[in-house]
């Protein structure tokens, strides 16, 4: 499934460069990166990726079948990252929908899958899928040190290629499951907002419970006052309670 690997010592973002250059790159192609001095995060916020400290890395897709939500794709690859962790270090991964891979409630890293036409073929979506992971340890500063872990707090001996890989053979199986919608139950296993009690950061803030979430990767809730609610929206955040 993979095609091109480009691996780059310093630049500002997997996923801009590999946006930048989408139509002349295959299906397949895998950017890495030691460091990016403009990592992104879902809505708008950066990822800190510092200099041998992590997994940074975006992969290209160029879907031959109808992809109705980039949310499916942003839970594959976040079930294809658990799957990684728990196979290779035995630890038990958590997935905060939609896109967060905590471990005892601390973020370790996050999916950004971002979409876009490639220039020479109106018709065909691309999707770039960033996948970063605090791999080594490092001090993150305030308020982030709050919120953040790294792999090595937990594990010894992490070695992040080995785990690129790993990660990368699972989002390929998991990929070539997505026309099945077979993906999402294994992502149940691993998602700690399935049948959870939540708080939904919408405006206003309300209380919540997770019924379902279905195979287009959205979240059923039942509010307190016992109406139900569809999420998808990327915008939308959550605690747990
Ligand atoms: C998030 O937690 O909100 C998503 C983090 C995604 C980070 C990865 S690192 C590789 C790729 N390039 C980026 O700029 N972001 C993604």
């Amino acid at each position: 499934f993979y095609t091109i690997v480009e691996s780059y010592q310093s630049i500002s973002s997997t996923n801009d460069l590999l946006k930048e250059v989408a139509s002349s790159f295959p299906e397949g192609t895998i950017f890495l990166a030691n460091e990016q001095s403009k990592g992104k995060g879902r809505n708008g916020r950066d990822f800190l990726s510092q200099a041998d400290k992590g997994l940074y890395m975006s992969v290209l897709l160029k879907p031959q079948f109808d992809i109705k939500t980039s949310l499916t794709i942003t839970a594959c690859a976040a079930v294809s990252v658990a799957k990684a962790i728990e196979t290779l270090y035995h630890k038990q991964i958590q997935i905060k929908w939609i896109n967060d891979i905590t471990y005892k409630q601390k973020k370790l890293g996050g999916i950004l899958v971002e979409s876009g036409l490639q220039a020479n073929q109106s018709q065909v979506d691309y999707f770039v899928v960033g996948i970063g992971i605090n791999v080594y340890k490092q001090d993150f500063p305030e308020p982030l040190n709050e919120i953040a872990s790294t792999l090595e707090a937990h594990i010894k001996n992490v070695d992040r290629f080995a785990l690129a890989v790993a990660i990368l053979n699972n989002f390929a199986t998991l990929y070539a499951s997505l026309a099945q919608n077979t993906w999402y139950e294994p992502y149940l296993r691993f998602s700690s907002v399935y049948h959870a009690s939540i708080k939904v950061l919408a405006n206003p803030p309300y209380d919540a419970y997770v019924e379902n979430i279905d195979p287009y990767g959205q979240l059923h809730v039942i509010k307190e006052d016992q109406t139900r609610e569809i999420i998808n929206s990327g915008e939308i955040s959550i605690r747990l309670k």
